[in-house]
């Protein structure tokens, strides 16, 4: 069933586990989400990116919201990282109910602002709102130590932020990095319990993948309650394609779909299990 973010982040925060959110830019990816959760009997979020909102307009999202409310388990549709306002108008208007507002790439005040703006606009259509403060990069390599850290979430400037912006969620930047980790990921759990201590909403962690399994469960003991998933999933399907196409003279789209919807089932079942969701729904 069609479930609100809100209400899936909270219940996962009192029962100490946390909810995947899985970047989907096609029917296989929805397919693949749903499929895993039905079968662990777990919730989850079908996420949809700006940039696969803008290709599959509003069409994508009408294709999310159908899923979620045919799946015989909780799930919610989000806009994720939207810098831009006629997106997050866009997705409000197609009827998704939870968005991130994300000014992270702004300086500080701008970012405020922008944040605040967009969780009045949102909040008019009932919709939450996830934002950021930190700055979650690609690569963190070449940058000082010093570098580092001051992309990192202050835990002060993260109350003052909440407060100010009135956002729902946040997403916090403890050194988790988007994509591959080019070396061991090291996160700033003291941080992360900082943030914890001073602030009561969900917290998020972006770039979930490429994290171990320890990492993930001391994050959900120190208040994370969502983590965004995308790179694992989607190379699985473009290496399900690879194999099904490859060599080989394929005739059945349907069949190179199923190899695809399978491959990136089998890495969401796997976080659903390590984000502690199953049986869950
Ligand atoms: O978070 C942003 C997008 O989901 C990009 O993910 O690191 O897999 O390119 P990516
Ligand atoms: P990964 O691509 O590292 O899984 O990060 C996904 C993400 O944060 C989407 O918002
Ligand atoms: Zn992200
Ligand atoms: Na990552």
């Amino acid at each position: 069933m069609l479930a609100s973010t809100q209400e899936l982040l909270e219940t996962a925060r009192r029962n100490a586990y946390a909810i995947g959110a899985f970047n989907v830019y096609n029917l296989e990816g929805v397919k693949a989400v749903i499929n895993a959760a039905e079968k662990l009997r777990s919730p989850a979020m079908l996420q949809i990116h700006p940039s696969a909102l803008r290709y599959g307009r509003s069409m994508l999202v009408a294709m999310c919201l159908e899923a979620a409310k045919a799946a015989t388990v909780s799930v919610s549709v989000h806009l994720d990282h939207s810098t831009d306002q006629q997106d997050i108008q866009d997705a409000l208007q197609a009827g998704v109910r939870s968005i991130m507002a994300d000014g992270s790439p702004f300086e500080y005040g701008k970012n405020l602002d922008f944040t605040r703006q967009m969780t009045q606009l949102a909040h008019q259509s009932g919709a939450i709102v996830e934002a950021e403060i930190g700055r979650i990069s690609g690569t963190e390599d070449g940058l000082t130590i010093a570098e580092k850290e001051a992309k990192m979430t202050d835990p002060l400037q993260a109350v003052a932020f909440v407060r100010a912006t009135g956002v729902d969620a946040l997403a916090v930047t403890i050194g988790n990095v988007h994509g591959e980790y080019k070396r061991p990921p090291r996160l700033d759990f003291d941080r992360l319990a900082k943030i914890r201590q001073l602030l009561e909403i969900p917290l998020v962690l972006h770039g979930a993948s490429g994290l171990p399994a320890a990492m993930i469960s001391r994050s959900i003991q120190l208040g994370v309650c969502k983590f965004n998933v995308n790179t694992e999933v989607r190379q699985a399907y473009l290496q399900a394609l690879k194999e099904e196409v490859c060599g080989k003279s394929p005739s059945d789209l349907l069949e190179i779909a199923g190899a695809a919807i399978t491959a990136m089932e089998s890495v969401i079942t796997e976080k659903l299990a390590l984000f502690g969701s199953v049986g869950k729904a």
